[in-house]
């Protein structure tokens, strides 16, 4: 195709505004997915996906559109709407010339809406705003117009407004994008180059890669050679989606496809490379490259210590899918055996355990998540700990923790009580910007204390209005201290926290309490403490057991007694030892959850 005659955008949009609806109704307008064929979601297949074990989602699909007598193809590039995909979206941006900012016409802007938008703006994407869902009653087109058109200048009445409901607009949308998105520009004679934005496993076809081809040209048959590794493959076939994948002779300057090479993890197809032929390779990848790093740490225990083959299993089969799914074996007195896991951030923490209970039937604990901390000791060592457990004991010269930049977004009522929440957390305030009733809060906050129900309590203090947003700011230096729980003496592992010293005192009262309500009692006095090395900052006393289970049934009767000691044995084998405290795994699980 010529590229003069291509057109790549993607759709931005808060959760919920719309997106999938709008692209439905594109591969109808389009012609693209039949009348008969089209159902809702048709890019979302994700049950399907569940049902046969295989994913054939598209993350791109091509569609023809005539505009004044000239033929287009369009490509709509998916993008992943989640901040925790940070790295992908921008990959996916990146993949693009312009992009469909779309508002919920009755809800307005969002964090996620603006998040991505700064991220299509750093990319120099053309922005076509868009209202949506005007056949709502609820919608108030005018006052969201005014609050894009303050956000992004140009005239209010400029925005266009549709709904992919009712398919209202949508074609006028589509010319817009000819109108308005840049051709691609490339050199169709320079060597290879192809970026990744998507890599995604099939259990029949192994990784399916989605590239832009940026310059030159890449065939079916060829050899073609990963950047950053250096690896080789052959591209057994190249195709492009259009949604069904439809194997092509290749791929020029400006389009979008897909390409196979028979390689089985997605790791060796890196979103962010730069595919170029081995034959005549280019000399420079494409900038922007980064291994995706996990931020957030949290164990994974099976609940039923018989499940931990099954649950290593399930994490080697979504490590194929998953380039940013890391994990290794850990044990742990209170849980036992699982795995420490590291992740993009809470949602991907949240997708993984979920899939792990859907796909795998897996009953999970997960500990408090954490992030990762750089460690100076007294003696010049650094160590970088991303469990509290392996926290170095003795003097500590310096700790860095991660930060980030946070947006929060909400009607401007709650400005008071959000201010207090962030500033509780440590906070510092870098900005504050009215959007209509709205008001956009930014933040830079420690990432620790975010991954800490953060949420939770923002949406709580907001009756649910506020929206969130982070990003990765680098690090600072923080007075930081690990809170251990002892119990008779002994560390339990999954207790342990890192915290600002201020909190330390409250974490350890709060966990000694929960603890001391929740751990039944022994033969002995068991007393919980809550320390800083060797510092006790809070104390909590369970009081020795004074008759023993069968004592109010003696002159009983027997059928009830038997009950009560297969009752006891059953406990038994869900019993961890602490030193010689004998304490029920649910106990544990209560305390770490919360509840
Ligand atoms: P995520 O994929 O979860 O981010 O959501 P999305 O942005 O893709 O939104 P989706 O298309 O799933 O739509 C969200 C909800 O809004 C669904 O219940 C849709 O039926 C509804 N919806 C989408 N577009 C319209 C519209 O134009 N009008 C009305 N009335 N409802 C709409």
């Amino acid at each position: 195709t010529d590229p003069a005659k291509i057109r790549n955008f993607c759709i931005i949009a808060h959760i919920d505004h719309g997106k999938s609806t709008l692209a439905d109704r594109m591969l109808q307008v389009t012609g693209t997915v039949p009348d008969r064929e089209m159902r809702a979601q048709y890019l979302d297949r994700m049950d399907i996906e569940r049902e046969r074990g295989i994913t054939i989602k598209s993350q791109a699909v091509r569609m023809p559109w005539d505009v004044g007598g000239d033929s287009y193809a369009l490509n709509m590039i998916d993008t992943p709407g989640h901040v925790d995909f940070s790295y992908e979206v921008s990959r996916s941006l990146a993949a693009c010339e312009g992009a469909i900012l779309l508002v919920d016409a009755a809800q307005g802007i969002e964090a996620q809406t603006l998040a991505n938008l700064y991220l299509a703006m750093e990319n120099d994407l053309e922005i076509i705003p868009v209202l949506n869902k005007i056949d709502l009653p609820a919608a108030d087109p005018e006052r969201v117009s005014r609050e894009i058109a303050d956000l992004i200048g140009g005239d209010p009445d400029d925005i266009l407004k549709v709904s992919g409901k009712t398919g209202a607009g949508v074609e006028e949308l589509l010319d817009r994008v000819v109108e308005r998105i840049p051709a691609p520009v490339g050199n169709a004679d320079a060597p290879a180059r192809a970026m990744i934005f998507d890599s995604v496993y099939d259990s029949y076809r192994g990784v399916v890669t989605y590239v832009r081809m940026i310059d030159g040209r890449l065939t079916p048959r060829e050899k073609i050679r990963m950047m950053s590794t250096g690896a080789d493959h052959e591209a057994l076939e190249i195709g492009v989606s259009s949604p069904e994948p439809v194997p092509s002779k290749g791929l020029s300057v400006g389009e979008v496809g897909y390409l196979i090479t028979g390689v089985k993890d997605v790791r060796q197809s890196k979103v962010g490379d730069t595919i170029t032929g081995k034959m005549n390779p280019a000399e420079e990848p494409l900038p922007g490259y980064t291994d995706p790093k996990p931020m957030v740490f949290s164990g994974l225990y099976p609940l039923d210590g018989s499940d931990y083959p099954i649950l290593r299993e399930a994490l080697d089969k979504l490590k194929l899918s998953d380039a940013a799914l890391q994990y290794e074996p850990e044990t742990s007195v209170a849980l036992g055996f699982g795995f420490r896991c590291g992740f993009l951030g809470l949602l991907h923490l949240e997708i993984i355990s979920e899939r792990l209970r859907r796909e795998f039937d897996l009953d999970l604990i997960a500990t408090a998540p954490s992030v990762i901390y750089e460690v100076t000791t007294d003696d010049g060592k650094e160590v970088t700990v991303t469990n509290p457990s392996e926290y170095p004991d003795g003097k500590i010269a310096a700790v860095r923790e991660p930060v980030v930049k946070t947006a929060i977004l909400a009607p401007k009522d709650y400005v008071g009580a959000i201010m207090e929440l962030c500033q509780s957390r440590r906070g510092s305030l870098l900005g504050m910007e009215y959007l209509g009733e709205r008001v956009e809060l930014r933040y830079s906050m420690p990432l620790g204390e975010i991954v800490f129900d953060f949420f939770d309590h923002l949406k709580s203090r907001t009756q649910g209005y506020a929206s969130l947003d982070y990003e990765p700011m680098g690090d600072q230096e923080a007075d930081l201290v690990k809170v251990d729980i002892l119990l008779q003496g002994d560390k339990v592992d999954a207790f342990s926290a890192i915290v600002h010293r201020d909190n330390a005192y409250h974490y350890g009262t709060m966990m000694a309490e929960r603890l001391r309500k929740l751990i039944p009692r022994q033969q002995f006095e068991v007393p919980i403490q809550a320390a800083i090395g060797a510092r006790v900052i809070a104390r909590e006393t369970i009081r020795a057991i004074r008759k023993d289970v069968l004592a109010k049934c003696y002159g009983g009767d027997i059928s009830r007694k038997r009950k009560l000691l297969e009752k006891q044995k059953e406990g038994k084998k869900r019993m961890k030892m602490v030193g010689r405290v004998e304490v029920p795994q649910e106990a544990f699980i209560a305390a770490l959850s919360g509840d």
